[in-house]
């Protein structure tokens, strides 16, 4: 198996990153479009297809960075990590609130319910993203400032164990 160097590490963490926030733009653009074009039957399959992206990408991301990426920087930096956890919640009820919306009934099959999640979703994709920011931007310099050569790639693949 390729051994990961930290550097390698970095790049594929900001790429998913990158690839994370795309993706949650062009869900929530494909649920506004079907919304906008009074497509009901569309509008509930964009919905579940980017509930599935959150609840199998962006939920086992978040919990991944906690096991590793966070526990390794909390002492570095306490308060920096209590902020990335609280906005890891923030993201969390909102997607357990497109849960619902998702899983209950009317839910997403009534217009009200598809207007929420929608809502929902903007608020989701606006947050991912500059929370993925502040992850790039400090809290990777901050691992790179206090783990020992080798940690990061070690992390990062524990993080996707
Ligand atoms: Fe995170
Ligand atoms: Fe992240």
């Amino acid at each position: 198996m390729e051994r990961l160097t930290d550097a390698a590490a970095i790049e594929r963490l900001a790429s998913h990153h990158a690839a994370m926030v795309s993706e949650l733009n062009e869900a929530v653009r494909a649920l506004d479009d079907a919304c906008a074009a009074d497509d009901p039957a569309a509008a509930v399959r964009e919905a579940e297809r980017l509930q599935a992206y959150l609840q199998n990408e962006v939920v086992p991301h978040a919990e991944g960075e906690e096991r590793t990426l966070y526990a390794e920087a909390r002492e570095a930096d306490p308060r920096l990590i209590d902020l990335m956890i609280y906005e890891h919640g923030e993201l969390r009820r909102r997607i357990d609130a497109c849960a619902a919306l998702t899983e209950g009934s009317p839910g997403v099959g009534s217009d009200g319910g598809r207007r929420a999640y929608a809502g929902l979703a903007h608020e989701v994709a606006a947050l991912f993203a500059a929370h993925a920011y502040k992850e790039d931007t400090y809290l990777v310099p901050l691992l790179v400032a206090n783990a020992p050569q080798g940690r990061l790639a070690e992390l990062f693949v524990a993080m996707h164990a």
